[in-house]
């Protein structure tokens, strides 16, 4: 071809086994590249590809019939030169049947192929999506009354740990949003199992070890900090001319014990001092003769 290709470009177009990312702006020649690869795997060596044996896939029709027009021309622009290549001419029949398509299709081919190896009918066919959506949310329905008829151990802790008041939607949209989160892991199962596996605490010093505490520790710690700023502004408010210095005394101890509270560094000290917090009685302020704005 006369294209005298960039230094990258000359790169993408000769590496070979191992996977490559190009990412670069519309234009800027990625499909030309990605072409004259396919050209260079189909041509050259002493035992060159058959095209058919390619899977090129692209998001959109259009982007796949475009790539299998430059590959055709380019097939046909190389038996321009080597006129007598019946590799060549080979390639462009059977670049009819070349899986050039896009990602849907190819899926499509493939189990089409292969319906029986995974027990599906022969007439399957694509839902669309609000067909699943009805689909998901009946197959969800039925699961969850079977649930609540047999209503295991397991799926009575379950169902008092999250259903919240007389609706369990929240429960449902949690176990669907599960399912969408694991379906775009290559192994559902596994990652779900994985998952679980977090939750398999024998004692309270594996809890704090745990790996989803640390994120809620710090989260604490920030709501402590905050609360001390907050009781330190209050603290401040009760020492103001006529302010309400009946409450001094109890918001002054307040703050003493957020701030040792504020100061814990793990679960473990959090959970201790959280758990023996006692509250003084707010004193009433009957008597009070200082601004009634500030109570
Ligand atoms: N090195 C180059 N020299 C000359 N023309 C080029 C070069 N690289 C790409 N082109 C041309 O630029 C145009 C856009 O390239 P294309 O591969 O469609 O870009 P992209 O797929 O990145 O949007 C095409 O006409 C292509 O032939
Ligand atoms: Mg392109």
């Amino acid at each position: 071809m006369g294209v005298s290709w960039t230094r990258e470009q000359q790169q993408v177009i000769d590496l070979r086994k191992r996977n490559i990312l190009v990412s670069a702006a519309a234009g800027s020649g990625k499909t030309a590249v990605l072409v004259e690869r396919i050209i260079k795997m189909i041509t050259e060596g002493e035992h060159p590809v058959d095209i058919d044996r390619l899977l090129v896939v692209t998001f959109t029709n259009a982007a796949a019939a475009e790539m299998r027009e430059r590959i055709g021309a380019a097939i046909e622009k190389a038996l321009e030169e080597h006129p007598d290549s019946e590799h060549l001419q080979r390639q462009l029949t059977l670049i009819h049947n070349a899986q050039i398509t896009t990602i849907d299709s190819f899926c499509l081919y493939v189990i089409r192929n292969h319906f029986h190896e995974i027990d599906l009918e022969p007439d399957f066919r694509i839902g669309d999506e609000g067909e699943l959506k009805l689909l998901k949310e009946d197959v969800l329905r039925g699961v969850l009354e079977s649930n609540y008829e047999q209503m295991s151990p397991e799926f009575a802790a379950f169902a008092k740990g999250y259903v919240s008041g007389k609706s369990d939607a929240k429960v449902a949209e949690m176990i669907l949003s599960l399912y969408e989160f694991s379906m775009s892991y290559p192994w559902p199962m596994e990652w779900l199992t994985s998952g679980i596996r977090g939750y398999e605490i024998p004692d309270v010093q594996k809890m704090a070890e745990a790996p989803w505490m640390q994120p809620l520790v710090l989260h604490l710690r920030s709501v402590l900090a905050d609360l001390v700023k907050k009781l330190r502004i209050a603290h401040v408010l009760t020492l103001e001319e006529n302010g309400p210095d009946v409450y001094e005394k109890v918001i002054a101890s307040d703050l003493a014990k957020f701030e040792e509270l504020a100061a814990c560094k793990n679960f473990l000290e959090l959970y201790e001092k959280l758990t023996a917090v006692t509250y003084d009685r707010l004193p009433s302020s009957r008597g009070f003769s200082g601004d009634a704005g500030k109570l």
